[in-house]
């Protein structure tokens, strides 16, 4: 396994791989590797094969957080990361300085942005305004950078991949976009790397998000309702958690985001909770 920090190796290495016609395979990260991230490489290492390259990118991306978000407390562990790539069998790992990535943002040398305007207006968009602007322009980056043949997100962050593959649909970027199911606890919390924020008794309280979306897949089960009344039944679920406090909950069509008034089998739910001070998010097809 190869580290490279460099940008223009890394695209000198991208340049060879198509001459000697490789596949690659990419999972854009921020490290602090969890079993959700692992399952991309799993995949991407399914998808390309034996022959085929796995690139991994760890990088924590200052411009998809907001000034009062946890850029600087957002945790980093790279020694740790590298020996769970290695033992996964990731070919590169792509590590990129702030200073290479943004040359000169403070002094306003970094002035062009990917920004996608409808998909990311709601939910995790209008909590944290500048959020996706950050994530559309750091992924392109990356896939100029890397060349992959096919890239690999997971459906953790359900919003994320749909404006991405929007992105990659708008402006006619080569690459395959490939959605990964939600890897989960075994009482159901999503892993993420925030989940180390939780204290044990928050850690408890957390489950409620996925207790929220079975509540909802049940009460459609057998016939639609309410959009109205299902929000209702979660925000009193969620109230008999003193830690827990809801941000959102929606419900709309998998695809294009639209809000449904009416819920029924299939439509997709997304919910972003406060436990104590940490904010998570989930989501689920019901
Ligand atoms: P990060 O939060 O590190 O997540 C990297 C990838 O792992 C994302 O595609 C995310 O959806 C996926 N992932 C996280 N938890 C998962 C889980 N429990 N099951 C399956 N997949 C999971 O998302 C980002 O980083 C950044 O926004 C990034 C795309 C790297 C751009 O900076």
């Amino acid at each position: 396994m190869r580290v490279i920090a460099d940008i223009e190796r890394m695209q000198a290495q991208a340049r060879l791989w198509a001459r000697r016609g490789l596949r690659v395979g990419f999972v854009p990260t921020m490290g602090c590797l969890h079993a959700g991230h692992l399952s991309l490489v799993d995949c991407a290492r399914q998808e390309v094969g034996g022959r085929g390259i796995v690139v991994v990118s760890v990088y924590v991306n200052p411009t998809q957080f907001g000034p009062k978000e946890d850029f600087d407390a957002y945790p980093r562990d790279l020694k740790r990361d590298l020996a769970l790539c290695r033992k996964a069998g990731v070919d590169v790992v792509f590590t990129p300085r702030d200073a290479a990535m943004y040359p000169g943002k403070a002094q306003g040398r970094f002035s062009t942005y990917v920004v996608e305007e409808r998909l990311s207006q709601v939910m995790e968009g209008r909590a944290r305004p500048t959020h996706f602007r950050g994530v559309t322009t750091v992924v392109a980056k990356l896939f100029n950078i890397v060349q992959p043949e096919a890239a690999f997100f997971g459906a953790k962050d359900w919003q994320q991949a749909a404006i991405l593959k929007r992105m990659v649909a708008d402006l006619n970027l080569p690459v395959n976009l490939v959605v990964v199911p939600t890897v989960r606890e075994p009482d159901g919390l999503a892993l993420s790397s925030r989940n180390q924020y939780l204290t044990p008794e928050q850690r408890r309280q957390a489950t409620a998000l996925w207790r929220s979306l079975q509540h909802a897949r049940q009460r459609v089960r057998r016939a639609s309702m309410g959009a109205a009344q299902l929000r209702a039944e979660i925000e009193h679920l969620l109230r008999q958690q003193p830690e827990a406090r809801l941000d959102y909950v929606e419900f709309f069509h998998g695809d294009t985001l639209v809000p449904v008034r009416t819920v029924r089998r299939g439509t997709h739910m997304a919910l972003a909770v406060f436990v104590g001070p940490t904010r998570l998010i989930d989501n689920g097809r019901l």
